[in-house]
């Protein structure tokens, strides 16, 4: 097949690759998702030759500037909207005395041997006489149309050069919904120990990818199957099966973390709320119970999974910011919503307005996704107590605006009426007058919060300063 190739940047690398005396391809991630006609804006150039010297005589005719990194020997460049990579092609060889790939210059094939999957090594030509034809060594556009993913080589040896790769391969699997070839995914098996070697940076941009992703899902159910998951997150690969004492079992919680996932991620891009789709539960294997009377419990899950987001982004090497207290906060606060269904009364409403601030209808998402079960009547019945809950939250909301708790009485105001410095006191009288209102007892307004600070003071033994010059 030939591509038309239409883009003037095309043309310019074609032309100056002949002046140059070199031959140059498109290849990789371009020629994949071109053929599979999805949107992309980096293109991969592989030169037979030098690349960073085409990449200098390429810009100079569109007049931008170029990055080298000699150390890799690429240049790039961004040309309308787009980044160019140059690369010189390159083939590996072993010396006898190291068991280390010296890379030296090779051709077209020599660079795709050494690429990771058959889709991925794809190219097209850039020389004028065969402008656009598919080069395709490895039966990469076949896999495309089969929907596998499979290394070009023998997996042992794909793999082995950059284990990275086993979960590359999850990672297409998941975003375009290809099944990993047999060959391939037993491969993976076998070498998943290797992940090791493999840097958490470069690890977690791949998680990122599949949880980016429409299903992801598909990524999880690969990574537990091949035992990566045990390696990168073994909080998550413990939620898998379902006990059963006495009779009575217990839901399986890493399909049901799956279901969850997959249902946030129906409802939002929001990448940090699909994180906290997926560790919602991970507090479930320490809180495990079973009891005689009710059967298994998990009391405390919620407290005891936020606990451990900390230490699992810091592991994953996640931000540690707001990202991170988003989804600590979700996950503490997940059971929240549905435990109001049994009595929706006010001040449990106005609580959890409080607590969950900004992030309510994010908590209230992740709640609804939540709901999961194999009775459809049981899902229908939770959903309507929880559109109850929802309908609750409006109204307390637009009657009492406590989502942006400001307290209408400062701590400054206290210590200015009271001639009192920063203390404890201070903090009793706004916490006093905060859970009043909470409580109903008093309106969010600033004329009962002051008459309210008063009586809260006097009990305290605490007076105003009296004024000399009266
Ligand atoms: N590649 C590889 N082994 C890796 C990483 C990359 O063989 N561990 C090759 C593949 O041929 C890939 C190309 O380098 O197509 C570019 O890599 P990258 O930009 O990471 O991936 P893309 O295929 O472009 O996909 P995406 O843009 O979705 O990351």
């Amino acid at each position: 097949m030939r591509a038309p190739l239409r883009s003037r940047i095309f043309k310019i690398i074609s032309e100056e690759a002949e002046l140059n005396n070199v031959r140059a391809f498109v290849i990789g991630g371009y020629v994949r998702d071109f053929l599979l006609k999805r949107p992309s804006t980096d293109v991969d150039i592989v030169v037979e030759g030098s690349g960073l010297e085409l990449a200098e005589n390429v810009a100079k005719k569109l007049s931008v500037g170029v990055t080298q990194f000699k150390k890799f020997g690429t240049a790039m460049f961004r040309y309308r909207g787009m980044d160019i990579e140059f690369v010189g092609a390159r083939k590996e060889s072993y010396t006898s005395d190291s068991r280390k790939p010296a890379v030296e210059n090779g051709t077209l094939e020599d660079d795709q041997k050494r690429r990771d999957f058959t889709i991925n090594a794809l190219a097209f030509s850039l020389q004028k006489e065969d402008y656009g034809s598919l080069i395709d060594p490895f039966g990469g556009l076949d896999d495309l149309r089969d929907k596998i993913i499979k290394t070009p080589l023998d997996p042992r040896k794909t793999f082995t050069d950059d284990p990275l790769r086993m979960i590359r391969a999850i990672r297409f699997a998941t975003q375009l919904q290809f099944t990993i070839h047999r060959d391939s995914f037993a491969s993976i098996k076998q070498h998943a120990d290797r992940l090791h070697i493999v840097s958490q940076e470069r690890i977690t941009a791949e998680l990122q990818k599949i949880m980016a992703s429409e299903k992801p899902s598909l990524g999880f159910y690969l990574l537990e199957e091949s035992g990566l998951l045990q390696k990168i997150l073994p909080e998550l690969s413990a939620l898998k099966g379902a006990e059963t004492m006495e009779g009575k079992g217990h839901k399986e919680n890493f399909s049901h973390t799956m279901e969850v996932l997959d249902n946030v991620a129906k409802e939002s891009n929001n990448l940090w709320l699909r994180w906290a789709a997926l560790l919602h539960d991970i507090g479930k294997p320490a809180t495990k119970h079973f009891d005689k009377k009710t059967g298994w419990t998990f009391h405390g899950h919620d407290f005891v999974g936020s606990k451990m987001v900390p230490s699992v982004f810091r592991k994953l090497k996640l931000p540690l910011g707001e990202e991170m207290r988003y989804v600590r906060k979700l996950v503490k606060l997940h059971l929240r919503p549905i435990a109001l269904v049994d009595e929706v009364s006010d001040s449990g409403v106005r609580r959890l307005l409080f607590d969950a601030g900004d992030t309510i209808d994010d908590l209230m998402l992740l709640c609804r996704a939540d709901i999961t079960s194999k009775n459809p009547a049981t899902v229908r019945r939770h959903i309507g107590n929880f559109g109850r809950v929802s309908q609750r939250l409006i109204e307390v909301e637009e009657k009492d605006a406590i989502r942006n708790f400001q307290p209408p009485v400062s701590g400054e105001k206290i210590m200015e009426t009271y001639g009192l410095p920063p203390c404890r006191e201070v903090g009793l009288i706004k916490d006093y007058i905060k859970e009043a209102i909470l409580d109903g007892k008093i309106g969010n307004n600033a004329e009962e919060a002051l008459a309210l600070m008063e009586e809260r003071a006097r009990e305290l033994g605490i007076s105003k300063p009296v004024d000399k010059d009266k």
